[in-house]
């Protein structure tokens, strides 16, 4: 229940947001592997969640204009950092923030390696001085929940060209970086670690799949997967993998974190489709973060006119 003075669905100033408390929704999904929250559970922004990144200068965009409904109004800065799944700082979802902030990610470096001719590992500086757009994008958690998120970041395919890819080469593996030692509480995590994600390579290619190097026109916060963080827009949210460090060009499907834990229940695509229940869930509808009540999840994350053609042929229960 939002409060009752503002209407959930109304633009709300950064200040006026933190002034306010109100009361939302936990999951429908109570129950599941990834589920932390109970029902109702009070979701009440921290002051703390500042924006305190360095300013990000984009380039205009050249992709025709992604469809973002009328009513796909971007989520607030403090509700999209500060509510986030980041299982190797925390499983408590309003914790990640806090318990990431002292996360150290300068000298950051990402090894782009594999079935490629030209393998390069890039520095912090190298992918901050890629240029960068801004895209702002639905995002659609496995869970039930979603958000607007207004990224700024680089297509993948970019990123990809440069190390030119082999013939042979069929998937793209993700890593993130892992260190018990920064990541006290990773042993809680209840799944392996590093953790790990796969796209075809068509997918990877695809204009939509983003490497993120920032949200609301500053690097990343931590929490949501600084420096560099993987969004697949039309996949559930997990597919997303944060803070990356390497990328490796395969001949093979890649093993991938959430596939691992639960093979009946996270598969390799996890494309969003409403018509395709989890086993425990349904994903007919989503709660947006922010908003009251539910909303109709739409197919592909209502990408589809921009990705359906990928998967033209493939049986997308048996493919979830
Ligand atoms: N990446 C890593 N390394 N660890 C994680 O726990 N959680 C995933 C994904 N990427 C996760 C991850 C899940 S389940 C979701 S929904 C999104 O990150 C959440 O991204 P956000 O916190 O920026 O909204």
């Amino acid at each position: 229940m939002n409060d009752p003075e503002i209407p959930a669905n109304e633009v709300t100033p950064e200040s006026v947001f933190l002034r306010r408390r109100f009361f939302m929704k936990a999951s429908i999904w109570a129950g599941s592997t990834l589920a932390t929250a109970g029902l109702y559970r009070a979701f009440s922004p921290r002051s703390d969640v500042k924006n305190t990144g360095a300013a990000i200068s984009t380039i205009p965009e050249t992709m025709p204009q992604i469809p973002l409904g009328a009513n796909d109004k971007p989520n607030t800065f403090s509700e999209i950092a500060g509510y986030n799944n980041y299982y190797e700082f925390s499983t408590d979802k309003y914790e990640v923030a806090a318990k990431a902030r002292n996360f150290v990610t300068n000298h950051w470096s990402l090894e782009v390696g594999g079935l490629v001719q030209k393998p390069r590992t890039f520095g912090l500086e190298d992918l901050l001085k890629m240029d960068a757009i801004e895209r702002t994008y639905r995002f659609r958690c496995v869970e039930g929940w979603s958000m607007v998120i207004p990224w700024v970041g680089f297509p993948l395919s970019r990123l990809l060209a440069m190390v030119e890819p082999m013939s042979q080469a069929t998937h793209v593996a993700f890593e993130t970086y892992y260190d018990i030692k920064q990541m006290p509480e990773s042993p809680y995590a209840g799944i392996d670690l590093p953790y790990v994600e796969g796209l075809r390579l068509d997918e990877a290619m695809h204009p939509l799949t983003l490497m993120a190097t920032g949200l609301y026109g500053k690097t990343l916060p931590n929490q949501n997967g600084a420096p560099v963080r993987l969004v697949v827009p039309w996949k559930y949210g997990f597919k997303s993998i944060k803070s990356v460090v390497k990328i490796t060009l395969t001949d093979r499907q890649p093993p991938t974190t959430w596939n691992l834990a639960g093979p009946e229940e996270y598969g390799f695509y996890s494309n969003v489709n409403p018509t395709v229940n989890h086993p425990r869930w349904s994903q007919a509808r989503e709660r947006r973060i922010g908003e009251g009540g539910m909303r109709e999840t739409l197919m592909f994350n209502g990408y589809a006119e921009q990705v359906a053609h990928l998967y033209a042929g493939m049986d997308l229960r048996r493919n979830f």
